[in-house]
């Protein structure tokens, strides 16, 4: 099967074509460091022959987190990160290795601090000033050089669902200065942040993506065309992933919804299970894009874990016909990490149920895993 072929992004070979996206365990300790279920959670992803995986959402500051236990990358918590890295990397050396960076905005919980660069925001959220945004953006760039540091292989720059870079990119932004009105100025973030990474960056193979919400399903959300629209329209998300391409990024990762708000379009469930339809759409979009002006630029898509068993043929399905370049399994590699390891072996695996499970837990602000198959996290539901 095609989908068990290496592959590459940007200069490093993918093993296969199967990506464990960002999944927040909500189980970091003493101010964000990965804790000893953290690095036992990715230990076990490391076991699985994954193509990719992506460690979820790290923050980049510690004053916006939106789970109480989330993980944040700085100088004091270095060496736990670097430990999570060495262990992975001692358990499969192959597979490419990503720390998801983000700052958490307006979806930041109560018990830190919630802001927005959009105006006319309710009273709620701190207005961000121009050179707040200027202090987050050098809090990217920070975070992604100790990624480096540390030894992972490259980022996945968080502009969806919802936290501040999707925030950054939408219609809605209509600040009136450098960061907010036109499409030029709501994307100079990541004009801005791409180059001054690459210039400082010491590892030339260091993988550069992002992941984006195509649309948001939100007024003058990601993918429409106007802050007071809210029917979907793509030609933004096509203008951002070729400006990606032009910026020299390996990959854009591809994502829709806001969980919380517009949580099925993000991951669909067993009462709205072809919602799974729109992220093939989606991923099928953006290779139309590159493949228009040539280029090189992977497309990792979302949400095939509804899917179960026929997940593996449409993945492969969808490489075949040029519709993505990777397959990206959220709720399934909580399910079972070590899911294309078993693929390959022919082994029975442990698919997703799509219960819902994990993101109950999440939202109890609880340690996230798996409630079906991992008694840890089943007693933690029920009790
Ligand atoms: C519990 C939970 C935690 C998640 N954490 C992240 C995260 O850290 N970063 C991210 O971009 N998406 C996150 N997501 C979204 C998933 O990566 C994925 O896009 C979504 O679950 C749909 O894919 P699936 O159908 O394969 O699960 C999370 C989803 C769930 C249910």
């Amino acid at each position: 099967m095609n989908v068990f072929k290496e592959s590459n992004i940007g200069n490093l070979t993918t093993v296969n074509k199967l990506v464990s996206q960002p999944m927040e365990g909500n189980d970091a300790v003493d101010g964000g460091k990965p804790s000893e279920r953290t690095i036992d959670r990715y230990n076990r992803l490391a076991h699985g022959n994954w193509g990719v995986v992506i460690v979820e959402a790290i923050s980049v500051v510690d004053t916006s987190l939106a789970r109480i236990n989330g993980l944040i990358l700085n100088e004091k918590n270095l060496d736990d990160f670097k430990r999570l890295v060495d262990e992975f990397k001692k358990i499969n050396n192959e597979t490419v290795l990503l720390f998801q960076v983000t700052h958490t905005g307006m979806k930041s919980g109560n018990f830190s601090e919630k802001v927005t660069l959009c105006p006319g925001q309710s009273s709620e959220y701190r207005y961000l000033s121009t050179d707040d945004i200027e202090e987050i953006k050098q809090s990217f760039i920070n975070a992604i050089l100790l990624a480096e540091k540390v030894g992972a292989d490259g980022i996945d720059l968080k502009m969806c669902h919802g936290y501040f870079g999707a925030e950054m990119l939408r219609p809605m932004n209509t600040r009136n200065d450098k960061w907010g009105g036109s499409f030029e100025n709501r994307t100079q973030f990541l004009s801005e942040i791409i180059p001054e990474i690459k210039s400082k960056l010491k590892n030339q193979n260091f993988i550069l993506g992002s992941r984006i919400s195509m649309y948001e399903a939100i007024r003058g959300g990601c993918g429409t065309n106007t802050p007071d629209e809210i029917t979907e329209d793509l030609t933004e998300q096509g203008k951002i992933i070729e400006l990606m391409s032009s910026l020299g990024m390996d990959y854009v990762n591809v994502s829709a919804g806001i969980p919380g708000v517009t949580s099925e379009i993000t991951r669909p469930t067993n009462g709205s299970k072809n919602l799974y339809l729109n992220h093939f759409r989606y991923t099928k979009y953006a290779k139309e894009i590159l493949e228009k002006i040539n280029s090189e630029m992977k497309v990792i898509g979302s949400a095939y874990s509804i899917l179960k068993e026929d997940a593996v043929n449409y993945a492969n399905e969808n490489i075949k016909k040029n519709y993505t370049d990777f397959a990206g399994f959220g709720r399934m590699s909580f399910s079972d990490p070590l899911y294309p390891k078993k693929l390959m072996d022919n082994e029975k695996t442990n698919y997703c149920n799509v219960c819902s499970g994990c993101s109950k837990l999440m939202v109890k602000q609880l340690n996230t895993g798996c409630i079906i198959y991992d008694d840890y996290y089943k007693k933690l539901i029920s009790g």
